[in-house]
């Protein structure tokens, strides 16, 4: 099915789209990797329950349970997005929560992408309340410059800027989350 002019104007395909490439697939897949065989050392003999917030954790996730090697069990969950942008934010609300109670587990969260680190600050607290033997989070970016709640992040796949970054479970208006690499949008 052909899109019309006025859609391909809001989403236009990635070619035309994509500004540069920041990390290609197998960067992401070997440090994917290296982060496996880290948290598979750690959590050795502990019954492990990943929670990936949704949609955008969700590719690095599968990515990487696979490849971990404790017995191991995953969950997501959805959180709104804060109403007022950086300069004002609100608290965020789970809007679709765990399948299951999670007292008693160790809990790693699962991001694509830490900002100003409001979101995860508002989730830790919710989550600990539920009581887990333990609660780390891995997220696969980070962008430390921007943070505004100090939160502590075990484990980090890459370190980035302040520039917008799309594929691999990233979005821009839900588009271009399948993209294999990471990259910059032509804004
Ligand atoms: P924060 O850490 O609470 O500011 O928000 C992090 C969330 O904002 C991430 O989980 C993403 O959903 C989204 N986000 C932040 N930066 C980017 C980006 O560069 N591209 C796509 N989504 C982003
Ligand atoms: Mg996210």
């Amino acid at each position: 099915m052909h899109e019309t002019a006025s859609e391909e104007a809001l989403h236009p395909a990635p070619a035309d789209a994509i500004e540069e490439v920041v990390f290609e697939s197998l960067t992401i897949d070997s440090r994917v990797a290296e982060l496996a065989a880290e948290i598979s050392r750690d959590y050795r003999g502990k019954d492990l329950l990943l929670v990936g917030v949704l949609k955008g954790a969700y590719i690095f996730l599968c990515d990487l349970v696979r490849q971990l090697t404790p017995p191991v069990s995953f969950d997501f969950l959805s959180i709104s997005h804060f109403g007022a942008g950086r300069s004002s934010p609100q608290p965020v609300e789970i809007t679709c929560d765990l399948s299951e109670p999670v007292g008693g587990r160790h809990l790693l969260i699962v991001e694509d992408i830490v900002d100003t680190g409001l979101s995860l600050h508002y989730l830790v607290g919710i989550l600990q309340e539920r009581q887990p033997a333990s609660l780390a989070i891995c997220t696969l970016l980070d962008r430390p410059q921007l943070r505004l709640a100090d939160i502590p992040i075990r484990y980090v796949g890459f370190d980035v800027d302040e520039s917008f970054l799309v594929g691999y479970g990233l979005d821009f208006r839900d588009r271009y989350r399948d993209l294999p690499y990471i990259a910059t949008l032509k804004m």
